[in-house]
């Protein structure tokens, strides 16, 4: 049996694509098979909306929306009944955690004052074994005989079902053999990997968890997501990163009647890590589906690692500044600019992933932040074609009044944040394919030896100090972002750079894996291949030593940089041939 239905999205949703997929549900198996795939809106044309507004009509969704266990998708109609005799019910969407899944459904009202009503009419089971914690995270108990069933809503939608289902690996590289052009692989790539709205709001949903965990002592808290679930940068499954302010109260000079309060003992930064180590307690002990709580103290941020299982989302929760959120909304502008750079960044993010030159434990390998910082740095000025991107100097200079920031210790992260008032860099047509192209030969080529790469300017600058990768970060200038990069993991880079141009531009026709795929894929092969860039390391490009050892190799060069590449280690080679059997005479 085969079903025609939207399964991200039914009528309605707010998913910033809609998503048609054909559902095989197959001898009732629920296979889901990709065939039909439909954008029928893109980003193109969307008004631009600034930062700090979309981080706060996200929190006032959170926060009049509450998280319901249900027993199936279906039990959407009688918990419409319920909640709607209460409230006004706005939206439902529907999700499912883990393998044996839990059901879930996000119920959006009308108001906040709907949620209030709401939990006040709800209980806990009676259990001294039980924390009785209130909070936006409930489940919905069956009827019985004192609780009798409710007259199903007959005006009901569910505006998702299964709304946080992701495409397996497979699914994906059926929708990329489907695609016209690398072009449109990157653009579906993005269009359906990405962050929805379900994703979103159940990390803002997350968030509002910790604050109401610590409103009573300080109601003014704000726990602010950051990276890449706001950044516009992530992907269905990125992490959550958050910043817990416990005041974020203007200090009120006429006040008289002043609050008493005790002092940090000790050093700043010892403070700081008991304070994280009883956040941590609090989270373990106290709040619903946090699991898997992990203080990480020593770090330079200090940090409490955790699992949220009921809304199936990891978190990394820091109490520092609010830089990192100040530099979220840097990138979201640099996304927001121009539509080729979240498709161009979704895909070297991926590349990076696929080939294993990023890995989610920290270490001396190149993490997705210093990649993205590396594509922006490169839109800024690609070497063959206007700029598509303005440097952050640029920004810098347009910002008015409203857009000065200093954070408490100090940094200044001020810069133009409505990009409706920037003159956008104009002239750049080039494709997403030809722009990926050029990124890779662009770092595989780049001094990193000498260079810094800084995204302030509009050009390289020297590098202030030694390490392997240098990358400025863009709102402290004196830190570098890519500290951790090894030597090793720089030539790495380097080396799948070039593999990855290569590939790209030797591909006459189109293969079974073809484009993104034949990159996607460099890892398994990687070993077999040869390395013409680094011919002394591992060989990685291609079975074709011959290509060094033959000059009537029948390779045809569509790429004047890689041809003489290519002729300049035969040279090299046979300069070398030639001392040998100089020795050997
Ligand atoms: N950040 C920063 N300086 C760093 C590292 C991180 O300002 N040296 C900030 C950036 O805003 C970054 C955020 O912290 O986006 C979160 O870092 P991280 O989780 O490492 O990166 P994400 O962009 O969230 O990417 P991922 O999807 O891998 O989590
Ligand atoms: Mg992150």
């Amino acid at each position: 049996m085969s079903v025609f239905l939207s399964c991200h999205v039914r009528r309605g949703v707010q998913n910033a694509i809609g998503r048609n997929i054909k559902l095989n549900l197959n001898d009732g198996k629920n296979v889901r098979r990709m065939s039909s795939l439909k954008v029928t809106e893109t980003e193109k044309g969307k008004k631009f909306v600034p930062f700090t507004d979309m981080v706060s009509s996200r929190r006032a969704e959170a926060r009049r929306s509450i998280v319901v266990q249900v027993q199936s998708s279906q039990s959407f109609k009688e918990l419409h009944a319920y909640c709607s005799s209460v409230g006004t019910v706005k939206q439902m969407l529907h999700y499912t955690v883990g393998v044996e899944p839990m059901n879930f459904i996000v119920v959006e009202f009308a108001s906040e004052k709907d949620v209030t009503s709401i939990l006040d009419k709800s209980s806990y089971v009676e259990d001294s074994q039980i924390i009785p914690v209130h909070s936006q995270f409930l489940w919905f108990r069956a009827s019985n005989r004192k609780l009798p069933k409710l007259k199903q809503s007959k005006t009901a939608i569910l505006n998702a079902e299964n709304g946080n289902n992701n495409l397996t690996a497979a699914e994906i590289v059926d929708l990329l053999k489907k695609c016209d052009s690398v072009s449109d692989q990157m653009k579906q790539l993005y269009d359906f990997t990405k962050l929805n709205d379900l994703g979103t709001r159940l990390r803002f949903l997350t968030a509002c968890q910790v604050e109401d965990a610590v409103r009573g002592m300080f109601p003014s808290a704000k726990a602010f997501p950051f990276g890449s679930s706001v950044n516009g940068f992530g992907k269905m499954e990125c992490d959550l990163d958050l910043v817990l302010r416990l005041s974020d109260e203007k200090v009120k000079s006429d006040a008289r009647l002043m609050f008493h309060c005790k002092a940090l003992v000790g050093s700043e930064r010892s403070a700081s890590q008991r304070n994280m180590e009883a956040m941590g307690d609090l989270l373990q002990l106290f709040l619903p589906g946090c699991s898997h709580v992990r203080r990480i103290l020593q770090a330079r941020v200090p940090i409490i690692k955790y699992h949220q299982q009921l809304t199936d989302v990891e978190c990394d929760l820091s109490m520092s500044n609010m830089s990192g959120v100040h530099m979220s909304d840097f990138l979201y502008i640099m996304g927001s600019i121009d539509d080729r750079v979240r498709p161009l960044i979704f895909t070297i993010r991926k590349w990076a992933c696929e080939i294993g030159l990023t890995n989610s434990s920290p270490g001396r390998w190149i993490t997705n932040f210093s990649l993205t910082l590396l594509v922006l740095a490169f839109l800024q000025k690609p070497p063959h074609s206007p700029p598509i991107l303005p440097s952050l100097n640029n920004l810098v200079k347009l910002a008015d009044s409203t857009d000065h920031y200093m954070t408490e210790d100090g940094i200044n992260c001020t810069f133009l944040r409505n990009i409706n008032k920037l003159k956008k860099p104009a002239g750049n047509k080039e494709s997403l394919e030809s722009l990926l192209k050029e990124f890779f030969e662009f770092y595989s080529h780049f001094d990193f030896t000498s260079k810094a790469v800084c995204l302030n300017e509009p050009v390289a600058i020297t590098k202030p100090e030694h390490c392997a990768m240098y990358i400025v970060n863009p709102l402290e200038r004196g830190l570098n972002v890519s500290k951790n990069v090894g030597l090793e993991e720089l030539d790495r880079f380097k080396v799948e750079a070039r593999n990855a141009a290569w590939l790209l531009e030797s591909q006459e026709h189109k293969t079974e894996n073809w484009g993104l795929l034949s990159i996607f894929e460099n890892k398994r092969k990687s070993n077999n291949l040869f390395n013409f860039a680094f011919p002394n390391k591992q060989a990685r490009l291609m079975e074709v030593s011959t290509l060094f050892e033959n000059e009537a190799a029948p390779v045809e060069f569509k790429n004047e940089s890689v041809k003489k590449q290519v002729e300049s280690i035969r040279n090299e080679k046979k300069q070398k041939l030639k001392e040998i059997q100089k020795l050997n005479r």
